[in-house]
């Protein structure tokens, strides 16, 4: 990464940024292939957050990748002692697994087995990375559809797989055109973060066609199932109940607003899940079990208040797309999560000197698309979960403006946006 001038002048950022001087190390090396992986280029524009807000300065962050709702704290002294204080069942809870397999298949239509179709994870960062080691061999290639959630690629290379990226432009119909020999998963995001496309029917009936054509795994990532306009998410598993090659990843970090509790899932066949089993024994054995016993009974009240409020959030969404566009401003196509994925095309410059600069010099954070994918370095990613309408608009205005006077010190204020319009 070329780093922005301004972070000359401000040498805390580089240490936040990672760029830290080669003599600050000493002993053995880690592991060769620790080179190739990225940090999570989202949590670390969000650590320059905390770090500028623990100095006192205004952010006004559209970087965040979670929607900030009020949920009580409901009472733990009447949960399941002393069974709260020890390892759980490394499936996780039953009486969890039962609540998360009816919710699926109530809401969604997929039907779960809750005895052994459904594990119980330390949030679905680690479900996708244990469902990708159960089932990658070293060399084999995972698809990974741009703009692709930043954990995807590095989680691949991680199993020392190879990510097979599929730009942004490319689309659902032409994936077979980057399907080989060594192709094991398809990785897809429904809704997506950061676009907030929604899949359509068609769309994954073509996703099981390819997965039952070629002999694919379809590992569906629905952190945000929820965040949708009523009724229009279909999960992948309701076109395979069998789950011959679904996998389902989702967790309460999102729908239940819960990030910091690391409780999620993964959903697939039993002979898959016991798998992804061995391996949360040997790296995890259960998430924190009084957390799981008090998610089970207070399940359905998180959910009764937390639901209008994503309603919310997503009637917020909409009033900023018709904000952006009356502005002109342009991003990918969705109405689904709480993201956008704006085009800063115009502005000439790469994203990353974009959000830093927009960062540094007009206190707004966001995220590079090039997070999501080569094909993304002409897009950023702004959050609406977190701050309310008027700051929100106003750091929207600031992005805009931004991208104008880039475009002019650039010299490219003539020209008219190439990107896809929303
Ligand atoms: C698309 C997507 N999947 C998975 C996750 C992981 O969430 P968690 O591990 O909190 O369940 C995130 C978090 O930002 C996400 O955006």
């Amino acid at each position: 990464m070329k780093p922005h001038p301004s972070l000359a002048r401000a040498p805390r950022f580089a240490a936040a940024l990672g760029t830290r001087p080669a003599s600050a190390d000493a002993g053995p090396v880690p592991a060769e292939h620790m080179g190739g992986i990225a940090q999570a280029l989202s949590i670390r524009y969000n650590n320059l957050v905390y770090d500028m807000k623990s100095r006192g300065e205004d952010v006004i962050v559209l970087s965040l990748g979670e929607a900030f709702f009020d949920i009580p704290l409901f009472r733990f002294d009447d949960l399941p002692m002393p069974d709260g204080y020890h390892y759980s069942h490394s499936r996780g809870v039953p009486e969890l697994r039962r609540r998360l397999a009816a919710y699926y298949g109530e809401r969604y239509g997929v039907p779960v087995d809750p005895a052994d179709e459904i594990l119980v994870t330390a949030g679905s960062k680690i479900a996708i990375h244990m469902s990708l080691m159960a089932i990658l061999n070293p060399g084999d290639e995972a698809m990974v559809l741009e703009p692709a959630w930043v954990s995807y690629t590095e989680q691949v290379k991680l199993c020392h797989a190879v990510p097979v990226m599929v730009p942004h432009d490319a689309g659902i119909f032409r994936l077979g055109e980057f399907i080989t020999a060594r192709t094991r998963v398809i990785i897809v995001n429904n809704p997506n973060n950061p676009s907030g496309k929604l899949l359509t029917a068609e769309e994954l009936a073509h996703l099981h066609e390819l997965a039952d054509e070629h002999g694919l795994f379809i590992l569906s990532d629905e952190a945000y199932s929820d965040f949708v306009p009523e009724g229009r998410f279909i999960s992948l598993g309701a076109g395979d109940p069998e789950k011959r090659h679904t996998l389902i990843c989702n967790s309460m970090s999102k729908n239940h607003g819960m990030s910091g509790w690391r409780l999620g899932y993964v959903i697939g066949r039993p002979t898959v899940i016991d798998e992804v089993l061995k391996i949360n024994q040997h790296l995890v054995t259960c998430p924190p079990t009084i957390l799981q016993y008090y998610l089970e009974r207070h399940f359905a009240e998180v959910l009764e208040i937390t639901r209008p409020q994503i309603a919310e959030v997503v009637r917020r969404r909409a009033e900023l797309a018709a904000f952006m566009d009356a502005r002109g401003m342009t991003y990918l196509p969705g109405d689904s999560t709480f993201y956008f994925f704006v085009s800063i095309g115009r502005a000439g410059v790469s994203s990353e000197e974009f959000c830093t600069r927009l960062l540094t010099a007009h206190g707004v954070s966001t995220v590079p698309g090039i997070g999501y994918g080569d094909s993304c370095d002409g897009f950023i990613r702004v959050s609406v979960g977190t701050e309310n309408m008027e700051r929100t608009r106003r750091g929207i205005v600031l992005v805009d403006e931004l991208i104008e006077v880039l475009a002019m010190e650039n010299g490219l204020l003539a020209t008219t946006g190439t990107e896809v319009m929303a």
